[in-house]
């Protein structure tokens, strides 16, 4: 049976209890400490992951033990290290690919050193994310009713592994799209090369809240860790389809504006009978804060290499491939994965809740709402 491993890392102080019961209880300031001298360790074991025509895989999840902003703020050699230990633990239990979760895709050169150095080959897991996230942002868009022929989309991270490849996806089916990013000469080089690329409008600012307000359809993609999209900014029956971990959509949004729809882009439905059980505690699950037989796009893509025997850095940097991405979404689609249900804020959004949300937008609209 082929063998992957997934190298996962905390997203906030709650997900380390999540991760490690014994954390529970401890203060920030400790735990943060204990972070920065505290081993990885191999969090959950992975069965049951079987493809239609009955290829069966096997896995683990293994923790490289450092909060987003830790990896950004903690010397680069550092992390390369604790992740390359993390992939180790995997190495010494079978894998034969590793695949990057969170910031460990983030962090640096988007993967490439962090391969160079494994001994075994390393994906971000970018390629299907991008397959998801795009196919998730257009049924948000069908969903809300909303025509992307007719409609404005900003990606916000444009310049990123996985907003630079979205933008381009995204393109031919709207009519103008908006690149948001901070650092503005990148952004502006992304901006010349992607206009003369593609057939729609475009234009770039590094102005969220101006670019968000001009927008129906908003792609978020960032490595923020701090909230990016806030309600004031966002049209009525606005879509906003999420793929950043930790997530870039301030949860002011679900108490303040029932009118919109967000959507986490980037979560699959796993065939077989996936399990994810501790490692430790064995016989109890691993919660990954996600309905059952659902993973990430950036696991998945991990799992669909492992079910294909493509024991290769399939996704690594900043310059993805889409040739690459139509292949890994077909891959994935023959190893029997789909998009996973809609889904946001930790709650299911059910055909009862969409209803709800454009009768909100309709609500709005009636109430004289600008945009
Ligand atoms: N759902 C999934 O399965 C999945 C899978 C993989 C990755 N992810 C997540 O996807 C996100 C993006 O990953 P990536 O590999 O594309 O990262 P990346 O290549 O580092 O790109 C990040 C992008 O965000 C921009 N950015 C960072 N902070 C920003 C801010 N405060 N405001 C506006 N733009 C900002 C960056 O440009 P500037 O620095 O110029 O602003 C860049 O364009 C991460 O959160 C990652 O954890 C999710």
């Amino acid at each position: 049976m082929n063998k992957f491993c997934f190298v996962i890392h905390p997203l906030s102080l709650e997900d380390v209890a999540r991760y490690e019961p014994g954390a529970k209880g401890k203060g920030d300031a400790i735990m943060r400490k204990i972070m920065e001298w505290m081993p990885p360790w191999t969090v959950a074991h992975v069965t049951g992951v079987r493809a239609p025509d009955g290829r069966e895989i096997e896995g683990w999840f293994v923790c490289a033990p450092l909060l987003p902003e830790q990896m950004i703020e903690f010397r680069r050699e550092q992390v390369y290290e604790r992740i390359l230990a993390a992939i180790q633990l995997g190495v010494d239990l079978g894998a034969q690919v590793a695949g990057l979760g969170a910031f460990t895709a983030v962090v640096g050169d988007g993967g490439v050193t962090i391969n160079e150095r494994s001994p075994i080959p390393v994906t971000t897991g970018n390629s299907l994310t991008i397959g998801a996230g795009v196919d998730s942002f257009f049924r948000g868009a069908h969903e809300m009713g909303i025509d992307p022929v007719d409609a404005t989309a900003v990606v916000v991270g444009a310049t990123g592994s996985i907003g630079g490849a979205c933008v381009r996806l995204i393109a031919p089916k709207v009519k103008h799209v908006i690149l948001v990013a901070r650092n503005e000469t990148r952004l502006q080089k992304f901006h010349e090369r992607t206009a003369a690329e593609v057939p729609c409008e475009t234009s770039y600012t590094t102005d969220i809240s101006a670019a968000v307000r001009r927008a129906r359809l908003v792609l978020t993609a960032t490595s923020s860790t701090n909230d990016v999209i806030e309600p004031e900014d966002l049209q009525t029956g606005a879509v906003v389809c999420e793929l950043s971990l930790p997530h870039d959509v301030s949860r002011r949004v679900a108490k303040e504006r029932p009118d919109v729809l967000v959507t986490e882009g980037g979560n699959m439905t796993v065939p077989g009978t996936p399990r994810f059980e501790r490692f430790r505690e064995r016989g109890s699950d691993f919660d990954l804060n996600l309905p059952p037989r659902t993973a990430l796009a950036c696991m998945s893509e991990t799992m669909v290499l492992a079910l294909e025997g493509r024991f290769e850095p399939y996704t690594l940097g900043r310059g993805i491939d889409l040739p690459k991405v139509i292949e890994m979404n077909a891959m994935a689609r023959r190893c029997g994965f789909s998009l996973a249900d809609m889904r946001a804020f930790d709650a299911a959004i059910t055909p009862e809740r969409i209803a709800e949300i454009r009768s909100a937008a309709e609500a709005r609209r009636r109430a004289g709402a600008v945009v």
